[in-house]
């Protein structure tokens, strides 16, 4: 898509030149065609730093995923041919284990996203947060607290 745009750019500064040689108005007016012609800014990319409140699974999947997934990524790109919300921090229909599959596993264009990459319990984290929208803490994902011990930390 990058080479596609530079292409359509190179174009248009060939097609301004020719313009300008033309005579003075030609120039003028290339240069009113080339502003009304550019495309209109993309959204800025989600990181770490631009969502300071971020919950520790929320900031493994902009660590991890949202270079791809995020709203200019080319996950969401992709996706966006076959599933009805291409966002997955938007998406309701996935499970955990989906999730977990298929970045371990790699799913059409996207790569598998090995154990050193993203460690297990990190990968958990991330499913849990993009499926429940709700943030586990480390040592749950890494199933080091009981059920006793989780109900605690929710006040119950
Ligand atoms: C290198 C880019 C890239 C990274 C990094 C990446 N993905 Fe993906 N992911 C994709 C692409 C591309 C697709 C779409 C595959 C297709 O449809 O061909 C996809 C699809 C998916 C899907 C499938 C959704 C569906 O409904 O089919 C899940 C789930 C997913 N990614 C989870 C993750 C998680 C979790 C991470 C981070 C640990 C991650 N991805 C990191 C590129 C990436």
């Amino acid at each position: 898509m990058k080479k596609g745009l530079i292409f359509m750019m190179t174009g248009a500064l060939a097609l301004s030149l020719a313009a300008c040689s033309g005579g003075r108005e030609g120039g003028q007016d290339a240069a009113e065609n080339k502003a009304a012609a550019a495309p209109p800014p993309l959204p800025m990319p989600e990181t770490v730093s631009s969502r300071p409140k971020a919950g520790p699974g929320e900031k493994l999947f902009l660590a991890k995923c949202a270079m791809c997934h995020g709203a200019v990524g080319m996950g969401t790109g992709l996706l966006a041919r076959r599933v009805d919300e291409p966002l997955l921090e938007k998406r309701t229909d996935m499970d955990v284990d989906f999730v977990v599959q298929a970045a371990r596993m790699g799913i059409g264009n996207m790569p598998a996203i090995p154990r050193g990459e993203v460690s297990d319990a990190d990968m958990k984290q991330i499913a849990e947060y993009l499926v429940n929208k709700k943030e586990v803490s480390a040592a749950q994902a890494e199933g080091k607290v009981g059920a006793q011990a989780s109900k605690r930390e929710a006040g119950q």
